[in-house]
């Protein structure tokens, strides 16, 4: 016993330097004190409560931990490496500063279930912030739609060009997969908020605990069922990272439509000078670089889940230190989702769409060829050969080099008699958007069906929140 750790009764010698190093967490696990502290006065009123300790021995602590608390909130507190974790930290400044009380802080504790408390406490917290990011982002895009509902480009299937749609659509594509992100995250947090304390270090202990009420007080949904899951259990962990992940994947995907976009060859946008850089070599050159790095900080995230999927596969029962990699990955992950998120609310709201390079490239690629068949459809033809009918059109059209618009009506009507003047308008590109007026189509009643359903997600989501998670 050197007397230096607060685990050390049955060692001899201290650890070595290199050891310390390796093994110690506080270098990043100090970001979850608020909820060490918080998860401590919460057990300790609970220990009062049920006669473990005194009401005069639970004042003194938890003065105590709120002493620690404005230490480390004001820097003055020393963070020592010695003390390995964040929890071994706040105990032994507690005991400097309260005296032999703070030894009872731990009473019918271990570190093992008051990590797995205060992890997912602050999982928890960085959850609900991503939610309340998302619907910034949502409401961002909304906007944004609400803005461009007649603005007109070219809607790409295999990277063609396929059929007009109305900017505000191809927005609110997003949108929407940034809300099912939105309700994953509200859906996973029921689980995360489950309280694993009172599992001691595996299997329960002899102390008349009562977890329920620690549970309540941190205002989470319930407790575990089994003190062995209670201990080992990081599902809570990955499932947070996995809707980080997707969330990152989708915000790639809006990022690569972007390049795409901010390409000269669209010209569809004009990036931001705040969201954009020059090159140290090419005078001419404004890079999406933003947009580049968000798309590849997808892969930096993807990664973390999968280390820590990766780490969980192998572990028996119970707590195994392994575990500890838990904080590093999801830290990580945190910083990088949730400046992701911001940035691509900024980036989102000041995006410069230029309409004008949008609506020329209409005339790019037949996006009216469907119209031409619809049109023969609504004539009596059945649709598989007014489809080859007009086939021949955009045949024609290409050889010419024109668009189907402009081929002369005498050459339409030699495909079928059925075609009359009227056909001018039916191919016409804004008519075309503005008559898919099917469920979620991009016609202008759909499209403003879709923005009134955000925006009333959005009004309501936050209260939702609140409601199931307390
Ligand atoms: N720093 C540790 C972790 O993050 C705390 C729990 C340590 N428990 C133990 N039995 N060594 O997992």
């Amino acid at each position: 016993m050197t007397g230096e750790k607060l685990w050390d009764g049955r060692f001899t010698a201290g650890p070595s330097a290199l050891l310390e190093e390796y093994t110690q967490s506080v270098s990043y696990d100090r970001a979850l004190y608020r909820q060490d502290i918080a998860g401590s006065k919460a057990h300790v009123r609970m220990l009062a409560r049920q006669g473990i300790v005194s009401d005069a021995e639970a004042q003194n602590l938890i003065r105590g931990l709120d002493a620690v608390l404005g230490e480390i909130k004001t820097g003055v507190f020393v963070w020592k490496i010695a003390h390995e974790d964040v929890h071994m930290n706040i105990e032994s400044r507690l005991t400097e500063i309260v005296g032999e009380v703070g030894k009872k802080l731990h009473t019918g504790r271990s570190r093992n279930d008051q990590v797995a408390l205060d992890f997912r406490l602050f999982v928890s917290d960085r959850v609900r912030e991503w939610g309340d990011l998302l619907r910034e982002l949502i409401g961002t895009l909304t906007d944004r739609a609400g803005e461009n509902i007649k603005t007109l480009l070219p809607g790409l299937t295999h990277m063609q060009p396929a059929q007009p749609v109305s900017l505000a659509q191809h927005l609110l594509a997003y949108a929407f997969m940034f809300r099912r992100d939105a309700d994953r995250l509200t859906d996973a947090d029921m689980r995360i908020r489950i309280s694993p304390l009172g599992a001691a270090a595996l299997a329960g202990t002899p102390y008349p605990l009562d977890p329920e009420s620690v549970a309540a007080e941190l205002g989470m949904n319930g407790v575990f069922a089994n003190s062995m899951d209670a201990v080992s259990d990081r599902d809570f962990a990955l499932e947070a990272m996995f809707c980080a992940a997707l969330i990152m994947m989708h915000l790639s995907r809006l990022c690569e439509d972007l390049i795409l976009w901010a390409n000269p060859s669209f010209g569809f946008v004009r990036l931001p000078d705040a969201y954009s850089t020059g090159s140290s070599i090419m005078p001419q050159k404004k890079n999406p670089d933003v947009a580049e790095l968000m798309r590849g900080k997808t892969g930096r995230v993807y990664g973390s889940l999968m280390a820590l999927l990766t780490t969980l596969k192998g572990l028996p029962m119970t707590y195994n230190r392994d575990l500890q990699e838990d904080k590093e990955q999801f830290l990580d992950l945190d910083r990088t989702l949730s400046l992701s998120l911001r940035i691509a609310s900024g980036m989102m709201r000041e995006m410069g769409f230029v309409p004008e390079k949008m609506r020329a490239a209409l005339s790019r690629g037949f996006l009216n060829a469907t119209d031409l068949a619809d049109y023969l459809t609504a004539r009596g033809v059945p649709f598989r050969k007014a489809h080859r009918m007009a086939g021949r059109a955009v045949a024609e059209a290409e050889k010419r080099g024109l668009g189907i618009e402009e081929l002369p009506l005498e050459w339409l009507r030699g495909i079928s008699p059925l075609i009359e003047e009227d056909i001018y308008p039916a191919l016409d590109f804004a008519r075309s958007a503005a008559v898919r007026e099917s469920p979620g189509g991009t016609g202008a009643k759909s499209v403003r069906r879709q923005i009134s359903v955000l925006r009333s997600y959005l009004r309501r989501g936050r209260k939702d929140d609140r409601k199931k998670v307390r």
